[in-house]
This record gives C-alpha cells, sequence and structure tokens, in this order.
C-alpha cells in the first residue's frame, strides 16, 4: 500500500504520477471516483497522468489512444494491450495505492472506484506524489 497524496491534494478531473516502478497514475474524475493505472501507455512512451480525462476513460497525451479506467483495456487504437490496474483506497483523507504484482488484469484487482467521503481538513505539506496535472 502506496501513500499517494491528501484526497484535497487531488481535485475532481486532476491526475497525479506516483513513482513507482513501473510508475502509476491516480485519476479522481469529475463524478468524485478514484482509479489508479500504470502510467506509461502500451502503444510507447508516454505518461497517461498527461492525458485527458474523459468520465473514466483516460486518451494518452501522444498518439490519443484510450484507456477504460476500470479494466485497463484500450478502447481504441493505436494502443493494442491492456494496462494494469491498481486498487486504490482512501484512510484518514489519504489516498493509496495497492499495486497489483501481477501483469495483466487481475479481477481483483481491477480499479474499483473510491466514492470519498467528506472531504477532510486541510494539510499543506500532505502531498506524497508527484502532481503532474
Ligand atoms: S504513446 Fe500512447 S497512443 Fe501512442
Amino acid at each position: 500500500m502506496i501513500p499517494v497524496c491528501r484526497l484535497e491534494d487531488l481535485p475532481e478531473g486532476e491526475s497525479v504520477r506516483v513513482e513507482t516502478t513501473p510508475p502509476v497514475a491516480v485519476f479522481h474524475t469529475e463524478e468524485g471516483e478514484l482509479y489508479a493505472v500504470d502510467d506509461t501507455c502500451t502503444h510507447q512512451d508516454a505518461s497517461l497522468s498527461q492525458g485527458w480525462l474523459e468520465g473514466r476513460q483516460v486518451e494518452c497525451p501522444l498518439h490519443a489512444a484510450s484507456f477504460d479506467l476500470r479494466t485497463g483495456q484500450p478502447t481504441c487504437l493505436p494502443a493494442r494491450r491492456p494496462v494494469r490496474t491498481h486498487r486504490v483506497t482512501v484512510e484518514d483523507g489519504v489516498v493509496h495505492v495497492h499495486l497489483t504484482v501481477a501483469e495483466g488484469t487481475a479481477a481483483w484487482a481491477r480499479s474499483t472506484p473510491v466514492v470519498p467521503s467528506a472531504p477532510q481538513a486541510h494539510s499543506p505539506s500532505a502531498a506524497e506524489g508527484t502532481r503532474t496535472a
């Protein structure tokens, strides 16, 4: 379980890149759900955390492939392979990622939307991830 940032430091519609190996992108959708996938596009070397979030999909900033954040599956070319998904939890106002160990999208690790509860008190020094969006 890897702490990412405080929930209030990841507003809806934004994403954050977590410098794990490999890097992970965490998304907070406009609908208030949290998802995490591998940050590197499966087509070439682009950071999905710098892509465009639309609903539960992210569009790669380099060649515009889209991925479903719930499953990691590409929804259009040129990407053909899925990105791994990772479970996200919020504990005491801190977003955590639970990294998927195996390749692929094991059922237990598919992104489950986390709908955060009431906002927590702001802590300006709590960000632990690298914000890119
Ligand atoms: S690098 Fe993502 S679509 Fe090409």
